[in-house]
C-alpha cells in the first residue's frame, strides 16, 4: 500500500469550506484504490497572520516541503487588505510559489454539458469548449524588482529571462501535444520589450515541437477571442499578470469561477488551489462551490502523484452529479433549489465511492 502526505493549506474565507470537501473526496478515493494518506494541516494567509503574524510561517515551510503534494484553499482578507509586507495574506501565496518553485500553473477550462446554460453566453458558443491556460507563474509584475512605494509614485518591474520563458513554454508545448496540438501565445509584444523576448523565445522553442501549430496573439485581443470564439483555443500560454486575468475571464465560460481548478508545477511537489478567491461575502455560510477544489484534488491525483485512473474517477463523478442536476448557489438559476457546499461534496463523495449513477436533484 502506498503512503502519500499532502500538505492541506484551508487558507481563509471560503478556503477551510471548499478544501474540507476536497478532502473528503481525496479519502473516499484512496479507500476505493487501496493508497493511505496522510493529511497534516498547516496556516497560511490572514488565518496564519493572526496564528503568528507571517502568512507564510516556518512550520509551514517546513511541513510543504516534506510532503508529496500540496491542497491549498485561498487566501485573502478584508481586514488584512491593507496588510504591508509578510503580513499580507496574498505575500504568503506568493512566497509559497517561489518556495515551491512552481513556475507553471495549468487553467483548464472545462464547459460541461449541463451548464451550458448556466453561462451569460450563448451555448451554443460553448458546446465542444475544452482549453487548458499554461500561466507563467513565478516570474513578472508579480515578482520584478525593482519595486516599492513613496510619497508620490509606486512602481513594479516586468522582467523576464529567457530561461524563465523557455521552462514554461516547454509545459505549454508538451500539453498541446497531449490535446488537440495547438498553442496559442499570449503577449503585448506590440509594445513591451518583455512581450517581444516572450514572443522570440516562444517562437524558438517551437521549432522543437513541428507538430504543434503556433499563433500569436496581443493580450487585448486574446480577452475578446476567448468569449467570441473559444473553441478555437486549445493552449493559451502567457505570463503571469495577463494569466490571472485571462483565467477569470475564461471561468464566464465555465459557468462560474467556483468550478476551475488548478495545478502550480515546478521541480518539486506540486501546489493545487481553485482559481476562485476567498470570497468574504460567502465565507461560514457553506454556500460556496467545493467543485474548483475538487477538481484540484483530482489534478493533484494526476500530476502530483501520478494517480491519473483514480483522477479520472473524480472528474466523471463531478460530471455525474451535474448532469443528474446538483447545483451550488452560484450555479442554479434564480428560484431553483441548490446544495450547500457539504452537500456538493457528500454527492461527489458517495458518487466516487459508488462508481454508479448519482441521485437525481432537481
Ligand atoms: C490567483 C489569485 C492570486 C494571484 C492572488 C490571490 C495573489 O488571484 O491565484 O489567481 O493573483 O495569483
Ligand atoms: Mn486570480
Amino acid at each position: 500500500m502506498k503512503d502519500l502526505t499532502i500538505a492541506v493549506l484551508p487558507g481563509d474565507g471560503i478556503g477551510p469550506e471548499v478544501t474540507a470537501e476536497a478532502v473528503r473526496v481525496l479519502v473516499a478515493v484512496a479507500d476505493l484504490y487501496g493508497f493511505r494518506l496522510r493529511l497534516p494541516e498547516y496556516p497560511i494567509g490572514a488565518a496564519a497572520v493572526h496564528e503568528s503574524g507571517e502568512a507564510l510561517p516556518t512550520l509551514t515551510r517546513n511541513g510543504v516541503r516534506e510532503a508529496d503534494a500540496i491542497l491549498l484553499g485561498a487566501v485573502g482578507s478584508p481586514a488584512l487588505a491593507a496588510a504591508k509586507g509578510n503580513r499580507r495574506p496574498e505575500a504568503g501565496l506568493l512566497a509559497l510559489r517561489t518556495l515551491l518553485g512552481t513556475y507553471a500553473n495549468l487553467r483548464p477550462i472545462t464547459v460541461h454539458a449541463a451548464l451550458r446554460h448556466v453561462s451569460p453566453l450563448r451555448a451554443e458558443r460553448l458546446e465542444g469548449v475544452d482549453l487548458l491556460i499554461v500561466r507563467e507563474l513565478t516570474g513578472g509584475l508579480y515578482y520584478g524588482e525593482p519595486r516599492g512605494r513613496d510619497d508620490d509614485a509606486a512602481v513594479n518591474t516586468m522582467r523576464y529571462s529567457i530561461s524563465e520563458i523557455e521552462r514554461v513554454a516547454r509545459v505549454a508545448f508538451r500539453a498541446a501535444r497531449a490535446r488537440r496540438r495547438c498553442l496559442t501565445s499570449v503577449d503585448k509584444a506590440n509594445v513591451l520589450e518583455v512581450s517581444q523576448l516572450w514572443r522570440d523565445t516562444v517562437s524558438r522553442i517551437a521549432a522543437e515541437y513541428p507538430d504543434v501549430a503556433v499563433e500569436h496573439l496581443y493580450v487585448d485581443y486574446a480577452a475578446m477571442r476567448l468569449i467570441t470564439d473559444p473553441r478555437s483555443i486549445d493552449v493559451l500560454l502567457t505570463e503571469n499578470l495577463f494569466g490571472d486575468i485571462l483565467s477569470d475571464e475564461a471561468a464566464v465560460l465555465a459557468g462560474s469561477l467556483g468550478m476551475l481548478p488548478s495545478a502550480s508545477l515546478g521541480d518539486g511537489p506540486g501546489l493545487f488551489e481553485p482559481v476562485h478567491g476567498s470570497a468574504p461575502d460567502m465565507a461560514g455560510r457553506g454556500v460556496a462551490n467545493p467543485i474548483g477544489a475538487i477538481a484540484s484534488a483530482a489534478m493533484l491525483l494526476r500530476y502530483g502523484l501520478d494517480l491519473g485512473e483514480a483522477a479520472d474517477h473524480i472528474d466523471q463523478a463531478i460530471t455525474t452529479v451535474l448532469l443528474a442536476g446538483a447545483r451550488t448557489s452560484d450555479l442554479a438559476r434564480p428560484g431553483e433549489t441548490f446544495l450547500g457546499t457539504r452537500e456538493m461534496g457528500e454527492a461527489i463523495s458517495r458518487l466516487v465511492l459508488s462508481g454508479g449513477a448519482a441521485e437525481p436533484h432537481a
